[in-house]
């Protein structure tokens, strides 16, 4: 098993073969998250749409993949058949199945697995597919659907080759990083409970706009704004979110005197302890 915790730069995104972008892909499973990947991967121009073939049982719902050129089947063993990567996106307990029923059509030298499943380690999709067949799993979240996932992926039994294919396949629905199996349950919490603890502190700054005088919609714009630059800052500085809140708080100003009325009402503690309490729930219950 080989651990690659790091993340990928544009120089090695463009080393990625031409030949790799003829690739076709699968995705078994188009809901939320299986056609959002179909949809970013469309947009972003990583695919051709003739490539990618996305399957559901009921595939009224993929129209709009299908008007976009991509193929829709409610045919697994067809998309396997056709496609070398096979990325699944169905709910935990349909994946056995899934993979039992496509097995019989695996071959290790043409075919790729990238399970996004929450809770299926590799060892359990192993129990089904065997050793041979290289596996990536990735935790993404619902801001794929913008193209701006935080994805975190492992993989397993995998060349160099196909890491870098991944990692540019993910980084076109938002951005990537390797981490240890070990750390996704960690990475669900952080990635994708993450999106939804993010809307709380959004949603609480909206309130108190609108008690200090705002109209619901411009605090929500400016709630929302304000915490995407935030985030921008980060990301593009590369900064300390400390470093970015000394900028803020003049002495005896008014920045500081909310933050520290915060913290004395537990907010940095409070958010820990969500974090904490998410975890422990995800290791102890799934
Ligand atoms: N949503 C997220 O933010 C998020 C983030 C990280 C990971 N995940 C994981 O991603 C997976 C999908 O989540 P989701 O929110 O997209 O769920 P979802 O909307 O329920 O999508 C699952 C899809 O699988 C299809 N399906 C069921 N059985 C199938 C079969 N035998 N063959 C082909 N397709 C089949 C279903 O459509 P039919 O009923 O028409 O077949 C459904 O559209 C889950 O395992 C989830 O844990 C989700």
């Amino acid at each position: 098993m080989d651990h690659r915790p790091w993340t990928m730069d544009h120089e090695a995104q463009r080393s990625i073969k031409a030949t790799d972008m003829n690739k076709k892909i699968a995705i078994i499973g188009g809901g939320n998250l299986g056609a959002a990947m179909a949809e970013g991967l469309i947009k972003s121009g990583f695919i051709q749409p003739e490539h990618l073939i996305v399957t559901k049982r009921n595939t009224h719902t993929l129209q709009h993949l299908k008007e976009q050129g991509a193929l829709v089947s409610n045919n697994n063993v067809e998309a396997v058949q056709y496609a070398d990567w096979i990325l699944l996106a169905v709910k935990p307990f349909q994946l056995k199945e899934v993979l039992s029923q496509v097995l019989p059509y695996l071959q290790p030298e043409k075919h790729v697995l990238v399970s996004v499943v929450t809770g299926a380690w590799v060892n359990d999709i192993r129990e089904v597919v065997g050793d041979t067949i290289p596996i990536f799993r990735a935790m993404p979240n619902t801001a794929i659907a913008i193209q701006e996932s935080m994805t975190c992926i492992y993989a397993s039994a995998t060349t160099d080759e196909q890491v870098l294919y991944v990692t540019a396949l993910f980084n076109q629905l938002g951005k990537s990083v390797f981490i240890e199996e070990k750390l996704m349950d960690a990475a669900t919490v952080l990635g994708a409970c993450g999106t939804a603890f993010a809307m709380r502190y959004i949603r609480a700054n909206i309130q108190g706009g609108i008690e200090i005088g705002f109209s619901a919609a411009t605090a929500s714009l400016i709630a929302a704004q304000t915490v995407k630059g935030a985030a921008e800052l980060l990301l593009q500085k590369n900064t300390h979110p400390e470093q970015e809140i000394d900028k803020v708080t003049t002495p005896k100003g008014c920045t500081i005197a909310g933050l520290n009325e915060m913290e004395h009402q537990g907010f940095s503690s409070s958010l820990i302890r969500g974090v904490v309490t998410s975890y422990k729930k995800i290791v102890n219950d799934m």
